[in-house]
Order: structure tokens, then sequence, then C-alpha cells
């Protein structure tokens, strides 16, 4: 079923553990980017590589932002995409995986918000809080083909490496700063 645009006003605030399974509804949207549903929510849950992204959210150097969309019902404000970091190891990697101390992101907005504007508001906002968390670099998988690589590159992610049929991608939160006059 076609998603109709929402109209809304659209704001952005802190994650918080509450959000647990809003990042899996988001997780979903990533891993199924094409459309198709490559992965059900049961397969993300019971498989530890793709359930990594969020399970326990939120621990110690979680980071993460929602958007939400101001104009729901009574005053409630309805999640309309989310933008989070985590750190991952070497024997237990993510598919952007960098170094330890390089948080790896994810992100979605749900199909009826998309184009609007509030993937790169989300990015922007959760740059700032993990520079702001003494963050240096964060890094990410984008697989080919996938549009939102331009959005990765328009906000200063450059390609520092492959993983299968995905560029990994990282950036320099101090550069950026810079870039930002901050
Ligand atoms: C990627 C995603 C989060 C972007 O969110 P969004 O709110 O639509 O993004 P914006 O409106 O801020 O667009 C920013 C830029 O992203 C690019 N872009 C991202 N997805 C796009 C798409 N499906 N079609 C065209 N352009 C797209 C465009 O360059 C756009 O800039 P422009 O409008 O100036 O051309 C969203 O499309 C999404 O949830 N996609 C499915 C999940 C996914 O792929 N997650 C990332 C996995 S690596």
């Amino acid at each position: 079923m076609r998603e109709e645009p929402r109209q809304g006003r659209v704001g952005v605030r802190d994650a918080g553990p509450e959000d647990a399974e809003f990042l899996l509804d988001m997780l979903l949207e990533a891993f199924n980017w094409t459309g198709a549903e490559r992965f059900s929510r049961k397969q993300v849950l019971r498989n530890k590589t793709l359930s990594h992204y969020v399970a326990g959210w939120q621990r110690e150097g979680d980071l993460g932002v929602v958007a939400v969309d101001l104009a729901g019902p009574s005053g409630f404000q309805i999640p309309a995409g989310a933008a989070w970091l985590r750190r991952f190891t070497a024997a237990s990697p993510g598919y952007g995986f960098v170094a330890d101390d390089v948080p790896e992101l994810s992100m979605a907005v749900l199909p009826g918000y998309r184009g609007r504007g509030i993937g790169a508001g989300l990015l922007r906002a959760l740059a700032a809080r993990a520079r702001d968390a003494g963050i240096e670099r964060i890094s990410l998988s984008v697989e080919d083909d996938n549009p939102a690589a331009r959005l990765y590159t328009a906000a200063g992610f450059v390609k520092v490496g492959r993983n299968g049929n995905a560029d990994t991608m990282v950036l320099e939160l101090d550069a950026l700063g810079q870039a930002v006059g901050k």
C-alpha cells in the first residue's frame, strides 16, 4: 500500500530508551531500502548480525535523534524517522566498521515523510550531538544504488572502503565543525 505524503511540521528530539521499538522499525526500513521485504522483523530479531544495531538500546555510548511530526492528534508527537550511532568492535563489527572508537550510523525516515529534508536534518542534528560528545569520526555502510548515498556525500561523508556490495563512508566531525563555522 502506498503511503500518502504527510504535511505536518516536524521537529527533532533526542532518542531515549523508550524509542527502542521505533529504532527497530527504522532499522527494518534501512535494511529493506529497495522497497522489497528482504528481512522481516522476526528475521532481524533472530539474527545477531542484523539486530545488534538496536539490541539493548539505549546502552552506554549510544546516541540518537528522532524526527517527530508535531501535528499528531491531541498534541501527540508521531515519530517520523530516526538516526543513531552505536560503537562496534572488530570481533563483532557492523557492516560499516572502521574502528572501535568510530560509531556507525543507521538511519531511516518513514516513506510518507521522505523527500522533505527530514533525513538531512536528522543527520545535521546527530552530527552536532556527536561532536559535542567528543566523537571525532562516524562511519556508515551504504549499498550500491541506494540514493541515500547522495545525502551522505552532501553531508560530507567520504568513501573509505568497500564491504561486499556497499561503500564504507566516514564523516570527520572536526572538518564539519569548521565547515559550518563552529
Ligand atoms: C535515506 C533517507 C533516510 C533520506 O531521508 P529523507 O528525509 O528522504 O532525505 P531528505 O529529504 O533530507 O533528502 C536529502 C537527500 O537525500 C537524497 N535522497 C535520499 N533518498 C532519496 C531517494 N529515495 N530518492 C531521491 N533522493 C534521495 C537526495 O540527494 C536528497 O537531496 P535533494 O532533495 O537535495 O536531492 C530516506 O530516504 C530513507 O529512509 N530511505 C530508506 C532507508 C535507507 O535507505 N536508509 C539508509 C540506509 S544506508
